[in-house]
């Protein structure tokens, strides 16, 4: 689904160059949810934003279903992301002036879908996360978790190949991230999302199939899910407190 050979990226600044990803390989299978774990600047944002075309990578492949995107023109690029991507951001970036139902419809108002399509897609979104109750309320009239899983909805509505998400527990308090991680569970188990996420959250992490660890712009280890969420949050931390010299926090 998602297959990135040898992507290297540097920055170029006046203080001189600095590599931010230096040879990254992976691949993320269909219906996989895989978190990418590792230190402030290690690389985790540039890797997500290469993906997303948001940033030029330098060298190397990131092939989406068999397709290389790392050349792309800014059109083609701009076609890919709102046909093949999906996002989740840290403050979700609802548009309040819409309910929560135009929330869900809107890229697909945007991609050009048929009334038939979006009603059929917009109806099992709505019912997979649990939003069918509030669909006409607005973004302010609605809980922070019931507006998680709109963004998520959101992110789902143009059935993306993969669902790209940066720290999108960051800024929240462990009752609102445990509704993002269901709803991104909801997402692998009911429709077959793929989810690449980023996050310096083990909890997050340990509910998602495979962690990738970045240091320095290199991959030094991914761990698979071995045994209950807890843990695997266990393994998670011991290792990322090996490697940082932050300790993480159960
Ligand atoms: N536009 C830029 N110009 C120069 N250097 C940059 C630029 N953006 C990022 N960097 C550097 O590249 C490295 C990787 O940055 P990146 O934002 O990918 O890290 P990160 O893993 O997402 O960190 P954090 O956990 O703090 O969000 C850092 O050392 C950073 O200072
Ligand atoms: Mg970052």
């Amino acid at each position: 689904m998602l297959n990135i050979k040898n992507l290297k990226k540097k920055y170029s600044s006046k203080g001189g160059e600095y590599i931010a990803l230096n040879n990254v390989s992976l691949d993320v299978k269909k219906g996989e949810f895989v978190s990418v774990m590792g230190p402030s600047g290690s690389g985790k944002t540039t890797l997500l934003n290469c993906i997303s075309g948001f940033i030029k990578g330098d060298a190397g492949e990131i092939l989406l279903d068999n397709q290389n995107i790392l050349n792309l023109k800014e059109e083609d690029l701009a076609n890919v992301r709102q046909n093949k991507l999906g996002f989740v951001f840290q403050d979700f970036m609802l548009i309040n002036g819409l309910t929560v139902l135009e929330n869900v419809y809107l890229p697909q108002i945007i991609a050009n879908r048929t009334i038939e399509e979006m009603e059929k897609r917009t109806n099992k979104l709505l019912t997979s996360f649990r939003i069918s109750d509030i669909q006409s309320k607005y973004p302010t009239e609605i809980s922070g978790g019931q507006k998680q899983r709109t963004a998520v909805a959101r992110a789902l509505s143009n059935k993306p190949l993969v669902l790209l998400a940066d720290e999108p527990t960051g800024n929240l308090d462990s009752k609102s991230s445990i509704s993002v991680i269901e709803a991104f569970i909801d997402a692998k188990t009911n429709l077959d999302a793929t989810i690449f996420m980023v996050t310096h959250d083990a909890f997050a992490a340990s509910y998602s199939d495979r962690v990738i660890a970045l240091k320095d712009g290199e991959i030094v280890r991914e761990l698979a899910r071995k045994g209950t969420p807890r843990e695997f949050s266990n393994e998670i931390l011991v290792f990322m407190n090996s490697i940082n010299g932050v300790a993480y926090e159960a």
